[in-house]
């Protein structure tokens, strides 16, 4: 069982696909690490995220140890993610993982829930569901906000906004796997959809698969 969950940023996919995993006992494979990790590593070793050579490097030969970084949930590697993400090299050098995690997810698991952007489009165009999550850019950036007041107490809401917006530009507009539905992905817009029932309907979804 594949489950493809894509959309933007804050739309609360990582919740439900991270809860639908533990139901099922599914693995669990949030894409949008790999690309953090990359903006991080790239940052890390000091040059700017738009550097293509630099994240090309980077992504060929990703430490591990960045993925526990505690600075990869920041709101600035979630930019820098969002520029190397637009890089096709550093798209190709992520695919094959992702790809492999799907087919054979790990610990003998029977399944795998994967989130990201292009998932059902690009990673998994064979998944036995797929899901686009979504929810207005204001209700995204108040959820990010509430999550990160306490981490970074001089992030304004405005700024996450301003942030999320431009996040959905770059996502949508780049020329290689762009953020957009599947054709065959149902969409569930949890603007005004508690996270429960989200989940609750996810969960029938993926039983009627079974
Ligand atoms: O979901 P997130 O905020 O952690 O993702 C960070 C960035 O990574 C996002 O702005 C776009 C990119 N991304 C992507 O291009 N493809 C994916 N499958 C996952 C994330």
């Amino acid at each position: 069982m594949i489950i493809a969950i894509d959309g933007p940023a804050a739309a609360g996919k990582g919740t439900l696909a991270r809860r639908l995993a533990a139901e099922f006992n599914y693995a669990y494979l949030d894409t949008g690490s790999l690309y953090r990790a990359v903006g991080l590593g790239v940052l890390r070793a000091g040059f700017k995220a738009d550097d293509v050579a630099a994240a090309v490097g980077v992504s060929a030969n990703l430490d591990p140890a960045l993925l526990g970084d505690p600075a990869l949930r920041e709101e600035r590697t979630g930019d820098a993610a969002s520029k190397v993400a637009a890089m096709p090299g550093v798209r190709a050098n992520l695919l094959k993982f992702q790809r492999n995690f799907s087919v054979c997810p790990p610990g003998g698991k029977t399944g795998a829930v994967l989130d990201g952007r292009d998932i059902g489009t690009v990673v998994c165009p064979d998944a036995n569901l797929k899901l686009y999550v979504t929810a207005s850019a204001d209700v995204r950036a108040r959820r990010r906000f509430v999550e990160l007041k306490d981490r970074e107490p001089a992030v304004t809401y405005e700024q996450i906004l301003a942030d999320v917006q431009a996040r959905d530009t770059r996502d949508m507009g780049r020329a290689d796997a762009p953020l957009k539905p599947a054709e065959d992905a149902l969409l569930l817009d949890t603007t005004e959809l508690a996270i429960d029932a989200v989940f609750l309907r996810a969960v029938d979804l993926v039983k009627e698969r079974l």
